[in-house]
This record gives structure tokens, C-alpha cells and sequence, in this order.
């Protein structure tokens, strides 16, 4: 019978120990995100920390608030959130895998990893349910799309946005520049 070489096979291994260690569940994230099956509908681009302190304090984060932050990039928002203004948790979702991973890092780092959770998820699926405080910095159109369920939730959760407001008939009760940034803060009225 005739044998196969074995230098292919060790090489064949290989490669394939490398692409699964490249792989999100490699990096501690579900299986169902190894591979970002749908585009984004945003490139990341970081709020400044100056622009983050602020959404923060114009949500009034405080001990007791859970935030969430939609796109969550590298998690700056959803950490500072808990590090720097006591939130009790963090939440962001973010469907690249990349920036995820480095979300986990910044969070280890700043020793909060037990208080924040990233979820690779698409933002327009998630549930939102468990907020006190959303923040976002998304296209208008995106925060648009999202009114009818911002509009649903509990009475009184706070929703801040960076650069675009939400939609023309819900006004914000505070707008704020800072370093050539608009801020935009909106609470949930009653029904
Ligand atoms: C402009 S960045 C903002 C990042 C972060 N929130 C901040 O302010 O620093 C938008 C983020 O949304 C993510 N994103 C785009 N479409 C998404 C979707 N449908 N679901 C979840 N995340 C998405 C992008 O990968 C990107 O990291």
C-alpha cells in the first residue's frame, strides 16, 4: 500500500493550527462570531476620551447604571463607564472580531474584565432591555433605524450620541460641543 509522505501532513497541521488560532473562539468568543458573516454598517472610528468622559457625565452614569454601547470598537466607552464613573456594568456589541478582542484587552488592563461583557452580535438584534444608558456614535441613518426601539424602553433610560442626534421629532434635552464634537443626550419620556 502505498503510504503518504509525512512531511506534507506535518505541514498540512500547521497551517491549520495557525488559522484556528487566528480565529475569534481562539480569542474566548463564541463560535457562532469565528467569522463575521455579515459587513459592517459602520467603519470604526474611536470617540476621544475627552468626547467619552463627557457622553458619560451628560448620561449621569453612576453606581446602578448598566450601559450599553452599540459599535462598541475597543470598548473604550463600556470600560470607562465602569472605571471611571462606578456604572455597575458594561455591555458592548461589536461585530468585528478584532475589535472585540482588543475590548477584552483594554478591560483586562484596567483590571474591570468581571464588570464588561462584548458581544459579538449585530446591534440592530440586540437586546436592550437590561439598560440604563445607551450611547452610540453612528451614522444618522443607523440612529434613526434604532428610534422605534429606543422609543420602547423603560421610561427614563438615558441615550447619548456622539456627533448625530436621533431624529428630528425627538429633541435632546442637552447638546454639547467638545474639541469639535457634538454630544447629544436624550431620556426615555413616559407613555
Ligand atoms: C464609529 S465606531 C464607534 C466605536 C465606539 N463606540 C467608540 O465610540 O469609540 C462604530 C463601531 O460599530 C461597529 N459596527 C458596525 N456595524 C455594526 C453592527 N451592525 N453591529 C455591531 N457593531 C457594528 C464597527 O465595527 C465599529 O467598531
Amino acid at each position: 500500500m502505498r503510504r503518504i509522505p509525512a512531511r506534507p501532513l506535518r505541514s498540512t497541521g500547521i497551517v491549520i493550527a495557525a488559522l484556528l488560532a487566528l480565529t475569534p473562539a481562539a480569542h474566548g468568543q463564541p463560535a457562532a462570531a469565528a467569522s463575521r458573516l455579515q459587513p459592517l454598517d459602520v467603519i470604526y472610528v474611536p470617540t476621544p476620551d475627552t468626547v467619552v468622559a463627557k457622553m458619560l457625565s451628560m448620561a449621569k452614569v453612576g453606581p446602578g447604571d448598566v450601559v450599553y454601547d452599540l459599535g462598541s470598537g475597543d470598548g473604550r466607552i463600556v470600560i470607562a463607564a465602569v472605571k471611571d464613573f462606578g456604572a455597575a456594568r458594561g455591555v458592548g456589541y461589536e461585530l468585528d472580531p478584532v475589535r472585540n478582542h482588543e475590548a477584552r484587552e483594554n478591560a483586562a488592563a484596567k483590571g474591570v474584565s468581571d464588570r464588561v461583557q462584548f458581544i459579538a452580535e449585530d446591534l440592530f438584534e440586540a437586546d436592550l432591555s437590561g439598560a440604563t444608558v445607551i450611547t452610540t456614535y453612528l451614522l444618522p441613518a443607523l440612529n434613526e433605524r434604532l428610534v422605534p426601539r429606543f422609543r420602547a424602553l423603560r421610561p427614563g433610560t438615558r441615550i447619548v450620541t456622539h456627533n448625530y442626534d436621533l431624529t428630528a421629532d425627538w429633541k435632546p434635552v442637552e447638546r454639547v460641543v467638545v474639541d469639535g464634537h457634538i454630544v447629544y443626550a436624550f431620556v426615555v419620556p413616559k407613555r
